[in-house]
């Protein structure tokens, strides 16, 4: 679906926007009546960017409700298209967008992106999927709003550590070392590469002699690494002892490939995720697997609609945790079977 715009949240047309310089900034001092947030999202159907946008949606109310600043949202599907997000990007410039928030397609392509908003005098914030550095500095005006990627590894390296140490039925066969499969997510994705390396090191780092006996690409998708994890258990069977998942949604496969074995649940490997999101925390809830790391949804989508409305109303960035005047990281939690009920209950967009 080419510039298919999907969704609008927000009550008041952008008004406004003649009384700026071009589009990027508000008046300071003055507070304008509306603004108008243009949003492109690589895919809409990956679950976590969905949610994701959910909690945009519903801060951006509230954010109305408290500033009394009509806020228009507008939220693209660039459907895995890098050319049709830079066609999304034209078309929100066009539309008098007062800041653009782009989940990148293809993170080493930002270019086109950078110099429409450049030349429109329109601020970027980039978000979830990360450009380098190098690209980042090529105009002030452009941010980064995720999280440290690092940090989601080594606690998924964490909660599976503990688990081997504290559930001796987790070492199946008895040897001493925990046989483990990957699921990972795109090639070439900062958080994929990142969780991958430090979940393996930290185990490692923990006292865990690990064997890795399988890995598959699944692109974070649920039903990819249902059948590369099918795959992984006609070769290797219940020789798997862990599954390391860099995403909720390709441990949710990993389960559906076993529910679909046949084999019992209390012979499954212990599987654990990253993201928190609503289908993966059910599934630590019901034990269907160990732990999750909470990527933060909630804290991301805030962050970066506190900074889109700054820069909209040309306001005070200072108070935002800007790192290098560029850079917002929301920190990832642990989220095991004792923590899981706190998540449940806060999981859900509060309007
Ligand atoms: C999330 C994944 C998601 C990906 C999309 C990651 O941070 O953990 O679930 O698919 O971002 O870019």
């Amino acid at each position: 679906m080419k510039r298919k715009k999907i969704f609008t949240l927000g009550t008041a047309a952008c008004l406004f926007l003649g009384s700026f310089s071009g589009c990027s900034g508000g008046i300071q001092g003055k507070e304008p009546k509306s603004i108008k947030i243009g949003v492109t999202v690589y895919d809409q159907y990956d679950t976590f960017v969905s949610q994701l946008m959910e909690e945009f949606g519903a801060y951006a109310g509230r954010k109305e409700d408290e500033t009394g600043v009509a806020i228009n949202v507008e939220i693209y599907n660039a459907a895995d298209s890098q050319t049709t997000q830079n066609s999304q990007v034209e078309e929100m410039l066009d539309d008098g967008c007062n800041v653009i928030c782009v989940n990148l397609v293809d993170r080493t392509e930002p270019t086109t992106i950078i110099d429409l908003a450049e030349k429109n005098q329109v601020p970027v914030i980039f978000f979830n999927r990360e450009l380098v550095e190098e690209d980042l500095e090529r105009w002030e005006q452009l941010y980064y709003v995720g999280a440290k990627a690092f940090e989601s590894g080594i606690m998924q390296g964490e909660i599976a550590a503990d688990m081997f140490q504290a559930h001796p039925e987790a070492d199946k066969n008895g040897d001493g070392i925990f046989q483990y499969t990957v699921l990972e997510g795109e090639a070439g994705h900062q958080d994929a590469i990142v969780r991958t390396e430090y979940s393996v090191s930290t185990l490692v780092e923990n006292g865990v002699e690990v064997e890795k006996l399988g890995y598959a690409i699944a692109n974070w998708n649920r039903a990819q690494a249902q059948t590369k994890m099918t795959q992984m258990l006609s070769e290797y069977g219940e020789e798997i002892e862990l599954v390391l998942a860099n995403n909720d949604d390709m441990a949710l496969g990993a389960i559906d490939a076993l529910k679909a074995s046949g084999l019992e649940q209390d012979r499954w490997p212990v599987i654990v995720g990253i993201d928190g999101t609503d289908v993966g925390l059910a599934a630590v809830a019901s034990g269907e697997m160990a732990g999750t790391v909470y990527n933060d949804k909630k804290g991301q989508a805030e962050a970066m609609l506190n900074l889109a409305y700054q820069l909209s109303v040309g306001g005070d960035l200072t108070e935002l945790g800007l790192e290098e005047g560029k850079y917002i990281r929301l920190p990832y939690a642990k989220v095991r079977a004792e923590e899981v009920e706190d998540y449940i209950e806060n999981s859900r967009p509060s309007t």
